[in-house]
Order: structure tokens, then sequence, then C-alpha cells
């Protein structure tokens, strides 16, 4: 599944931008001289590398492979093995919602359900078709007094927020505002 869709993986589902390169070089090289060539780092360093893209790009995989003199079919079999790693891009904002015990018993599920259909979202996608919002279920953030919780990440790392006390009816608000301005910058990213 992951080859066929390799020929998406120089763009970002929101914009269709072509990432440069060097982007992901510079990346993969910081992660190497910060762990070095040691393959019993791999799960560290793909943890930094999906840090800044959100998701492991294959092409940032490909540079991974050649300096750790790791195959990359090894390094796919070890991001697909654990559930922390994306191989797919993601939206603009990424909603991550709590499934930990305290927000499951506080309604999360409901919240996650009602955010997918708000999104239109059919099973198996998690990520709405234009691109604006990927939903993910994730594990207790450690505020559990808020429950129940989301998290709200930018795709470029470069804005996180938690929302908790939610409701259904709240939870909806919050996606169609994250969405609207998902496609402002969308627009914006167009009009560059
Ligand atoms: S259980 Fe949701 S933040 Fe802890």
């Amino acid at each position: 599944m992951y080859y066929e869709q390799s020929r998406t993986y120089l763009r970002t589902p929101q914009s269709g931008a072509v990432l440069d390169p060097r982007r992901y070089l510079s990346v993969v090289d910081r992660v190497i001289c910060k762990y070095g060539a040691d393959r019993s780092k791999l799960i560290n360093m793909l943890q930094e590398i999906q840090r800044e893209f959100q998701h492991l790009p294959r092409q940032a995989l490909e540079m991974l492979s050649v300096k750790l003199g790791i195959s990359l079919s090894e390094i796919i079999n070890v991001a697909t093995f654990y559930h922390q790693f994306r191989l797919e891009p993601v939206g603009v904002y990424v909603i991550q919602v709590c499934f930990g015990t305290t927000c499951y018993l506080k309604g999360s599920s409901e919240i996650y359900e009602s955010m997918r259909k708000v999104l239109g979202l059919r099973e198996r996608e998690n990520t709405a078709r234009d691109g604006t919002i990927t939903i993910e279920k994730a594990r207790c953030f450690g505020c559990c007094s808020l429950a129940p919780v989301i998290m709200v990440t930018s795709s470029d790392g470069s804005e996180r927020y938690v929302h908790g006390r939610l409701n259904v009816s709240e939870g909806k608000r919050v996606v169609l505002d994250y969405r609207s301005k998902a496609l402002m910058k969308l627009k914006g990213l167009k009009n560059e």
C-alpha cells in the first residue's frame, strides 16, 4: 500500500505543493547527527522525522535508508509495526481525540464519531478529501481533569491547541472552525 501511494509523496495533500527535497535531506542529516548512524536508534529517528513532517515522507525514508545502510523495506516494516507512525500525509490540521480511560468514559468516542461525520469521512478514511483535517484516536494526553480532550496540531507543527471538557456539539463546532481556518490557509497557498 505504501508503495502504491509513493507517487504522491512529494506533494502535500492540502496544497499539491511540491516540497523541496533539500528539506528532507536537512532533517535526515540532523537526526543522523544527533543519533549517529546507529540502527538501534531507528525509532527515535523516525519519531523526529515525523515530528517535522507530521508523517514519514517516503523520500526522507529513502535518504535515511542510504545513510544507515538499512533497506527501505526494513525501515517501512518498523514504521508500520508501530501505530504511532504515519506513512500518509495529513490534512492542514490533525485533530487527535483522546481515547484514554477518563476521556472515553466522558464520551470521547461519540465526539470522535460526530467529528468524522461532519467531515464526511468514510470507513478507513482519516483525512477529509479536501485535505483540511485529519482525525485520529490518541492515548491519554496527561490532562485528564479536562476530559474529554482533543489536541489539534497544524501539519507544519507550528500550532498546537488543546480543547477540553467538550461535548458532541462543541466538538462539531471545533471541527468546522478548524476546517474554515484550513481552507483559508489553502486558499493563501494557492494564491502564492
Ligand atoms: S484520559 Fe484523556 S487526557 Fe487523560
